[in-house]
């Protein structure tokens, strides 16, 4: 048996299997992991790719998260927050392009307190009970996620990074807390959210051991979303001379995370789109179901920069939903825009 068999059917992958996996260049074990893993996808979802609705609140963020361009010590970053009237305006612009899931994301901005998220997110749940409303702003007390689910948020989205504790020390300054990171996500699925972790790949000082660890937090929290992208190494933060992660384990790891977790949402993300052209394409042939076309205010665009030369800054919201559709399409797969919920 194939280790690709092995992992399809065990739904389990030792370290052994992972570091295997990672090191080959055999050509036709890649393809019979692409295409297992994409057997896996449509055996559960079908052709469909879920669309979400991107809207960015806020460039401003107190964290100082060592690969991060938005981190609080980037004096060159500019910062930005929508109005309410401005993230209702990309509510109603998303609705009428057919999203039916709007992601709110953001740095962790103290201007977004509680009040005043829960009047928008109760806002939105009023306007369009047809819509899954996800969030994506960091940790939060518990009472803070309570509040924004009752108001009605179904979905966040909180990375966890890396499931080193040593590992997390190295990509966070001392003050942020890899227990903390974790207690949220656990604080997150009592409450009931849809929970989403994840993690860069290639992310400075990452090993096949805290890559392992990542599977292992993954198959322990069960989340309905896992998120990974390419680590891009980013100016004017501390590791912008470090190399980029490699497109090539990031599509490895998304087909391994679709063997191990069938049913999960998994998105092709932007900075996979931003290191390789087709980036989301292949995302999407090795498993992959989600994207994530942006709604944000074309004025404010650049400014959510979190890593250098993100695609989709230019393009207006139809634009860029637009684009999303033909570049699927063209490789056979088929969008959709309704809720997308999880499958159990
Ligand atoms: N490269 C790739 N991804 C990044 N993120 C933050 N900075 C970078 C970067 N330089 C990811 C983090 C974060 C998410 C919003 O973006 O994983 O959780
Ligand atoms: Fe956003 Fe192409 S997907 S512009």
């Amino acid at each position: 048996m194939s280790i690709v068999d092995h992992i399809r059917t065990e739904r389990d992958i030792s370290r052994e299997e992972l570091e295997a996996i990672l090191a080959t260049d055999d050509k036709d074990s890649i393809e019979e992991l692409r295409s297992q893993a994409r057997e896996v996808a449509t055996s559960v979802y079908g052709n469909k790719i879920f669309m979400r609705g991107l809207i960015e609140l806020s460039s401003h963020c107190k964290n100082d998260c060592l690969y991060c361009g938005l981190r609080r010590s980037n004096t060159n970053a500019s910062r930005y927050r929508l109005t309410d009237d401005e993230i209702f305006q990309c509510c109603a612009t998303g609705y009428r392009l057919g999203f039916r899931t709007f992601v709110m994301q953001g740095g962790e901005d103290g201007w977004f307190d509680d009040k005043r998220m829960c009047r928008i997110v109760s806002t939105i749940r009023q306007q369009y009970p047809d819509c899954a409303i996800t969030l994506s702003l960091g940790e939060r007390s518990r009472e803070s996620y309570q509040a924004l689910f009752d108001a009605g948020a179904n979905r966040y989205l909180l990375r966890h990074e890396t499931a080193s504790p040593e590992h997390y020390a190295r990509l966070h300054p001392s003050e942020m807390s890899w227990q903390n990171r974790i207690d949220c996500l656990w604080t997150l699925k009592e409450i009931g959210y849809q929970v989403g972790c994840g993690f860069m790949v290639g992310s400075p000082f990452q090993t096949i051991d805290t890559l392992y660890a990542d599977l292992q937090f993954i198959r322990e929290l069960q989340p309905q979303m896992v998120g990974i992208g390419p680590f891009v190494a980013t100016a004017n933060t501390p590791f912008e001379g470090y190399p980029n992660g490699k497109v090539s384990d990031t599509l490895r790891l998304l087909a391994i995370i679709r063997l191990l977790h069938p049913h999960v949402l998994l998105p092709a993300t932007t900075a996979l789109g931003t290191l390789h052209p087709r980036g989301r394409e292949l995302g999407i042939q090795f498993g992959a179901n989600v994207v994530m076309p942006n709604l944000s205010p074309i004025a404010h665009r650049k400014d959510y920069a979190i890593y250098d030369n993100k695609i989709c800054t230019g393009e207006e919201a139809a634009e860029c939903r637009a684009c999303t559709e033909q570049r699927i399409k063209k490789i056979g797969f088929e969008t959709v825009v309704d809720r997308g919920d999880y499958k159990a």
